[in-house]
């Protein structure tokens, strides 16, 4: 276990945001966990948890506790047949867990290749990408509630999860700490290459027959290409979440703009790209100093380094300010903004 005060976050945030915490404390298991919890020094604080904060703006220091889920550790738990259960401790780099299962020939999250954070945080928004989401592998996991130090287990249905969207977003939010995931995974590879961007990679790479380490490959070579990596530009990926709009609308704004694109979500709605919205507006590729948005994806905000947080969420309202006015569409931040 790890206690300090006054702490710098700066390399505990991918935005590379430098603000300091009251206390910061990191715990390796769940009983350390409880044992913190327990505290008295500890309960009465504000508490923050964080993973490998990769969706999370600063914008000032954090009066509480940060705690760092350092829980690690993953194993097949359970197979049958048809599926292998793989347990991971909240703590593990995601991008760990889907090698883990790539090495253990298991399907099922390749897609979600290289998606910055931790396990733990990934059920929070549901992670996803070209084309699944953690709620098609996802089994249960374990939570320690804060209040109680008590531990529970969540099935998928408990977690309610949507759109980068689960109950630890909303009636859960800050009350738990998720220390391990359990997820079921596919022994009979089911891939999903639908993703255009996937297509395109694989015969790039003149993959006929592609198996889950191709796709991985594919998806790792489509985010270095798009997406700047934390390590050397701040970000958080995803500054916002793709609007969903009703149809109606999108056919009225399709007359002014026929180039605009749009999924279907259902028989109503759509879901369009923030990211050609915000680019539309002339955002794509701006530099404001040490900040701006990135030149590859314009849904991405980034931190040239010594940015402010404050100064980044002023640009993000910029941003939503100008898409409204142009669409009419209000784009709603993904990040957690403190
Ligand atoms: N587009 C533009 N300009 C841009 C960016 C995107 O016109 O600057 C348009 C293009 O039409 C493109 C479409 O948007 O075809 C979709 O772009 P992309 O494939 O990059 O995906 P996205 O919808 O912008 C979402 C996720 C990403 C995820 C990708 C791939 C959200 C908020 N974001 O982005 O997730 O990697 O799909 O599945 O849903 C994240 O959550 O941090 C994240 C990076």
């Amino acid at each position: 276990m790890k206690f300090e005060s006054d702490f710098s976050l700066k390399s505990y945030n991918t935005f590379g945001i430098d603000v300091k915490a009251k206390h910061f404390a990191r715990f390796d298991s769940v009983q350390e966990l409880q044992e913190l919890l327990q505290r008295p020094e500890i309960r009465e604080e504000n508490k923050l948890i964080l993973g490998g904060g990769s969706n999370v703006l600063f914008t000032k220091d954090f009066d509480g506790i940060v705690l760092l889920n350092g829980i690690k550790g993953m194993e097949v738990v359970r197979e049958d047949e048809e599926f292998a259960y793989v347990r991971a401790g909240g703590g593990e780099v995601w991008h760990n867990l889907v090698l883990f299962c790539l090495e253990h020939n298991l399907g099922g999250i390749e897609n979600l290749s290289l998606i910055p954070g931790t396990v733990g945080a990934a059920p929070l928004q549901n992670i996803g990408a070209y084309g699944v989401e953690l709620k098609d592998v996802f089994y249960e996991l374990e939570a320690v509630e804060l209040a109680t130090g008590e531990l529970h287990t969540f099935d998928g249905e408990a977690c309610r999860f949507g759109y980068r969207e689960s109950v630890f977003k909303h009636e859960a939010k800050g009350e738990y700490i998720v220390t391990a995931v359990v997820l079921k995974l596919h022994k009979q590879h089911q891939l999903n290459t639908s993703y255009g961007a996937i297509k395109t990679t694989l015969e790039e790479m003149q993959v006929q027959q592609p198996t889950i380490h191709d796709v991985s490959a594919a998806v790792c070579h489509i985010r270095r290409s798009k997406l700047p990596d934390p390590a050397q530009i701040g970000n958080a990926g995803s500054f916002f979440k793709n609007p969903e709009i009703p149809t109606l609308l999108f056919d009225v704004l399709k007359v002014k703009h026929p180039d605009m694109p749009a999924y279907p979500v259902s028989g109503t709605t759509v879901k369009v790209p923030a990211g050609w919205l915000i680019e539309q507006c002339g955002w794509k590729g701006k530099v404001i100093g040490n900040y701006g948005v990135h030149k590859n994806q314009a849904l991405v905000l980034v931190n040239y380094g010594g940015a402010e947080g404050e100064k980044v969420l002023a640009l993000a309202h910029d941003i939503i300010q100008s898409v409204q006015e142009k669409f009419g569409i209000v784009l709603q931040p993904e990040v957690n903004i403190l």
